[in-house]
Formats: structure tokens, sequence, C-alpha cells
């Protein structure tokens, strides 16, 4: 943890400032391990390996620490030889890099950090916050990277002073939290006035639970993780080369992704079809493990904006459900 984060913490409780008691440090400006402790409610949170740590390290999001852990560099850019994550950020947030320089930037959710590194291409000091221990895997990703700052905590009890983000975003997330309307209402506190929002959200068409993905997960997510991965990685070798045809067959290829629960991964010619491989294997098992899945409609998500002071929002018009807004 660098020093200069303790500018934006405060206590997730309280959010009064906090007092870092450092137990072991590299050079003078990074914490490895101590303690944050509230000046108010005398609260005390951990640092350990570098990351300060403000919920439980076992909580409802074990399957995507697991996930991420695994699968650390499959959707980083550099390692891909691809632009897959930069596409999509600059895509789904509507950003330019030159306005990103010099600001302070969330990504909520940040597993592991295919979005933080993007962002984190600019002059911009980048705050990765996640509830699992995928933060551990971005630290592993993003090493070295010195305007990236890792905070292993939930959405519902953020650690960070009002208003104190010029820009947040959240891609993928919203729907894996258990009160997505609460979570969107939690992110416009800490942006600035007419600081930016965007968020990515799974959409709910009226058609969308029966997809059988949804149908079988509430066995799937019951599955023990290692045992889950085992069963996908198994039953790949037949399922990759069926659905790399039927996903692609004209017409119909929609209906295919609609009933077999594989992931389509984005075909790129700088991914080998290994890394290809690895990337559904990846998706897959997002999409059956995670513990809870809320597609949200359009409307959903503009109202818990709108209610929690977000003006102009905007539907991006890309495939998903992409909106934008500002802090009023
Ligand atoms: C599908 S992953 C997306 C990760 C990343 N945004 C990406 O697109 O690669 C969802 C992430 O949300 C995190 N998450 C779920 N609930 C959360 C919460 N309450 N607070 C913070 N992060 C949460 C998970 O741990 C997981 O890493």
């Amino acid at each position: 943890m660098q020093l200069k984060i303790l500018d934006i913490l405060a206590c997730p409780k309280c959010f009064e400032d906090l007092t870092c008691l450092p137990k072991e440090m590299h050079g003078d400006q990074e914490v490895v391990s101590g303690n944050l402790k509230c000046k108010n409610c005398r609260c005390t949170y951990p640092i350990q390996s570098s990351i300060p740590r403000f919920v439980p390290a076992v909580n409802y999001a074990a399957s995507f620490g697991f996930q991420w852990n695994r699968f650390k560099f499959e959707q980083i850019d550099a390692f891909a030889s691809e632009k897959l994550s930069a596409n999509r950020f600059y895509a789904e947030t509507g950003w330019r890099q030159d306005e990103l320089n010099e600001k302070w930037i969330l990504d909520l959710g940040c597993g592991a950090g295919r979005f933080l590194d993007i962002a984190a291409k600019s002059t911009a000091e980048v705050v990765g916050v996640d509830i699992s221990n995928a933060v551990d895997a971005c630290a592993v990703t993003l090493a070295g990277r010195k305007n990236v700052h890792l905070v292993q905590a939930s959405v519902y009890e953020l650690p960070f002073k009002p208003g104190v983000f010029d820009a947040a975003y959240s891609i993928g997330v919203i729907q894996h939290t258990p009160a997505p309307a609460r979570a969107i209402a939690a992110l416009p506190r800490l942006l600035k006035k007419n600081g930016k929002i965007a968020l990515t959200v799974y959409e709910r068409k009226p058609w969308t639970l029966l997809n059988v993905k949804y149908l079988i997960r509430p066995l799937t997510k019951r599955i023990p993780k290692k045992a889950l991965l085992f069963l996908i990685n198994v039953s790949m070798p037949v399922f990759y080369p069926l659905t790399a045809i039927l996903f692609r067959i004209p017409w119909v290829g929609g209906f295919f992704k609609f009933v077999i629960p594989v992931a389509d991964y984005p075909r790129a010619p700088g991914l080998s079809l290994k890394q290809r491989y690895r990337c559904v294997i990846l998706d897959t098992f997002d999409m059956l493990a995670p513990q809870f899945d809320y597609p949200q409609t359009q409307k959903e998500v503009e109202d818990a904006l709108s209610g929690a002071g977000v003006v102009n929002i905007e539907r991006l018009k890309i495939a998903g459900l992409s909106i934008v807004g500002q802090k009023k």
C-alpha cells in the first residue's frame, strides 16, 4: 500500500480518517504489512501483502478469487498480444486516455486487472477494489505500476472519503452482487462534482432468465470450485470445437449460444488457439460458478443512478448494457 492512498481512504464504518501503523515497509512510501486504525471508532483493518483488507478473507465471491488467481494473465492485453481489453474499456466508458491523466479513477470489481491495466496507461492514480482475493492476482499482473493502488473491500462498505474520485467505472460486476441497485447507489458518493461514472452490467431482457446458463446455475454454483473447473476442463475438448462451429452458423448461432452453457470468446488475430481455448474455459467457469448473477434492465440501472444523484445518464450505442453519467 502506497502511503499516498491514505489521502483518500476512510473507515468504511464511520468515514473518519485512518492512521497507518506499519510493521514492514518497502522503501519509505510502501507499506507491506501493518494495520490501519480508525481515529474515531478505533476499528482496525490489516494491510497484508501490501494491500489493505476491509473484508473477511472468506466471502461470497470466493469463486472469483479462485478464478482470477488461476487465470491471471489470460485477459491482460500485453500477455494476449491483443487490444481486446483496451477496446472494451474505451468503448464501454466512452472516455479518452488523455482525459484520465492526473485524475483519481476507481475500478470497482477489478478482478485480475484487465481494465485497470488500461486506465493505468494514463498518468491517473487508479484504484482497483475487489471483494475477493482477486486483488492478489492483480498485484501480480500489474506489479511495479506505481500509479496502481489495490484495496480488498466490498462495494457495500467502501473505505473512501466522499468526493475523492474524478471518475469511477465497473465492468461486469454489478450483477454479481447480492443487491445490484444498492451497489450502483454506493458509487456516486465517491465522485467529485461532475465526476464521471460508467457501468457495464449484464442486461435482462424478458427471455434472459430462460437461457440454459440460468437454468443450471442453481446446481453449478454449488459444485466445489475445483470440481467445477475439472468438469469444464474435461468436457471442453468436445464443446470447444462443437461450439466453434454451432455458434457461427448464420441465423441459428444465437439459438445455440442460448442453449449451450459454454462461453463464446471473441476471435482475434493475436490470440493463439491455446489462448482462446483458455479464455473459453475461464469465461465458462465465470458463467457457472458465481454465487449471484442478477442481470438488470436499463431502467433499473438508470433509476439507481439517478436516485443517487447522477445526471446526464445515457446508454452507449454498443452491444451490451453500458450506461454512463455524471455526478450532479
Ligand atoms: C466477472 S468479474 C469482473 C472482473 C473485471 N471487472 C473484469 O471485467 O475482468 C466480477 C468481479 O466483481 C467482484 N465483486 C463481486 N462482488 C463484489 C462486491 N460486493 N464488491 C467488490 N467487488 C465485488 C468479484 O470478486 C469479481 O472479481
